[in-house]
């Protein structure tokens, strides 16, 4: 049975379906408003069981997304091929289908048809057509008073399937806009401020406009804390894709299951705790830009995966079967050494080929040492903005610690350290002694009037004095100074005093 003469419908139905327009209409989260299209069908028509399913782009396949009914939950994130059953006739035809008694219709197929009913006896199909493409179907079975569907049914699901599928696309866009919200508001919130004017910052940075224009893949090293991860939203911004995401996912925290649907997404149930379809991060970065952080510590079996998305251009979602294509660029970064990982078997050579199509080095702190200057400063006027208020001006003796050092957790541990200072100093100078004590330890005075002038200085001198009065015995000049032998040894590592030949 089919419908195509116009139909006047009962009272109670009109009021029926005036409910679901309104309930529809107030929601905008996809999940929710799945569900209460499902429930609203069995409501509108009287059923015992309905399923909403979409229908992939291509065409393909059906998959439900909510169902109601005694067995209802077990049909959620089941897929079928969408030539098939009532359902699939209504897709093919896109027309709505009323089959009155199943055990007489050949198409009928009970694993796509037995919708959650405890035995189907009548089923009804109607499509969601959103402007003239067929996006999904609405489907009940079984009335509750056991009597058959009838025109009028067919007529009310046929109207709520339309009235669905206007609001499924609605919800669909809202999500798309809000996944993109989310993206670029945080790829916003951090800063991308170099700050440093070394020569070799600076051939870094020609570097990056450069390939920044491009969709070359690049491959970020450098030691920890260096300013990998900065130097790839630099790239990011000054490229054409700068008001698309830039989503980073850190391939070190995550374990193989979870980095397969973290980066290509999953579809309900597909693994134990998956209860909603999820969007991978391929998909959330899409036009933008993708930062593989800690690539190194990808297991071999995701760097195959991972080689075959960046070749194709598409991938699966885990627990999926609909391809799905990707347009964005990779910016991956490491502090490991991948060559030595390639020859010890640990990294793939044909990832690392495709990746390193364009190779940026972000030198470490040591060898930029003019950078410092400029770094502290930075990192001091913001820290002083944010703990304490007034200004704070770092004095020449304490920067000259600070460029002396050797910052083996290179910007990152300068920036915690100027962060500990200023909260150590009180007054509007910043001096040597609201450094850190290991960084204290290391100052290398050269000029003694400039040293004795500091309290450190000055007590350098005191414990020199005594060293030499005494022949650099350590028991007699720590007894004169009044302090024990362990507290005068410290002292002496610390100012780095040496017995002269
Ligand atoms: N040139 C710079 N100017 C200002 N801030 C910087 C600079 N370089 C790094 N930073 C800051 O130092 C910190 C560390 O940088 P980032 O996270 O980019 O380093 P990384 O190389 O990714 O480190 P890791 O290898 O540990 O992940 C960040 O807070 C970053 O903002
Ligand atoms: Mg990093």
């Amino acid at each position: 049975m089919d419908i195509a003469s116009p139909l006047a419908v009962s009272a109670a139905s009109l009021t029926a379906l005036t409910k679901a327009a309104t309930t529809i209409s107030s929601t905008l989260e996809l999940d929710a408003l799945v569900q209460a299209i499902a429930r609203l069908a069995c409501e509108v028509t009287r059923a015992e069981a309905s399923t909403f399913s979409t229908l992939e782009k291509s065409g393909n396949k059906l998959t439900v997304n909510a169902a109601t009914g005694p067995k209802g939950q077990a049909m959620v994130g089941t897929n079928f091929d969408a030539t098939l059953g009532i359902a699939g006739q209504a897709v093919r035809t896109n027309r709505a289908v009323c089959v009155p008694d199943v055990r007489k219709d050949a198409t009928f197929r009970s694993q796509i048809d037995d919708i959650g009913s405890r035995q189907t006896r009548t089923v009804m199909a109607a499509p969601m057509v959103h402007r003239a493409e067929i996006i999904g179907v609405l489907e009940v079975a079984n009335r509750l008073d056991e009597s058959n569907f009838g025109q009028e049914d067919l007529k009310l699901l046929r109207v709520l399937a339309s009235m669905a599928a206007g609001a499924l696309q609605n919800a669909r866009s809202h999500a798309e806009l809000q996944g993109k919200y989310k993206g670029l508001r945080e790829s916003l919130a951090k800063p991308t401020q170099i700050v440093g004017d070394s020569p070799k910052l600076k051939e870094l940075l020609t570097l990056c406009d450069r390939v920044a224009s491009t969709n070359a893949s690049v491959l970020i090293v450098g030691e920890t804390g260096t300013g990998k991860e900065l130097v790839a939203r630099y790239i990011h911004r000054a490229s054409r894709r700068r008001n698309a995401p830039f989503v980073p996912v850190n391939c070190a925290a995550l374990t193989e299951t979870l980095l397969e649907s973290e980066l290509f997404g999953h579809e309900k149930g597909s693994f134990t705790g998956a209860h909603a379809q999820r969007k991978g991060r391929f998909e959330l970065a899409e036009k933008g830009t993708l930062f593989l952080d800690e690539l190194g510590e990808l297991s071999r079996q995701t760097q195959a995966k991972l080689l075959r998305v960046l070749q194709e251009k598409e991938f699966v979602r885990v627990g999926g079967t609909e391809t799905i294509y990707s347009d964005v660029r990779i910016i991956a970064a490491t502090n490991r050494h991948l060559k030595n990982m390639m020859a010890d078997g640990l990294f793939r050579d044909d990832l690392y080929y495709r990746l390193n199509v364009f190779p940026l080095t972000v030198p470490p702190l040591r060898q930029r040492a003019s950078d410092i200057r400029a770094l502290v400063s930075h990192f001091v006027q913001k820290a002083s903005r944010e703990f304490r208020g007034p200004r704070l001006e770092v004095s020449p003796s304490a920067l000259k610690i600070l460029e002396n050092y050797e910052w083996r957790g290179n910007i990152r541990e300068l920036q915690n350290v100027m962060e500990r200072s200023v909260l150590m100093s009180d007054g509007d100078t910043l001096w040597p002694e609201h450094l850190p004590p290991d960084i204290q330890a290391t100052m290398i005075p050269e000029d003694e009037a400039e040293v004795s002038s500091t309290l450190h200085g000055q007590e350098r001198a005191l414990i020199l004095k005594a060293l030499q009065e005494y022949g650099w015995n350590q028991s007699k000049a720590a007894r004169s100074l009044g302090v024990t032998r362990y507290h005068l040894r410290h002292r002496i590592r610390k100012y780095q005093l040496v017995k002269p030949e």
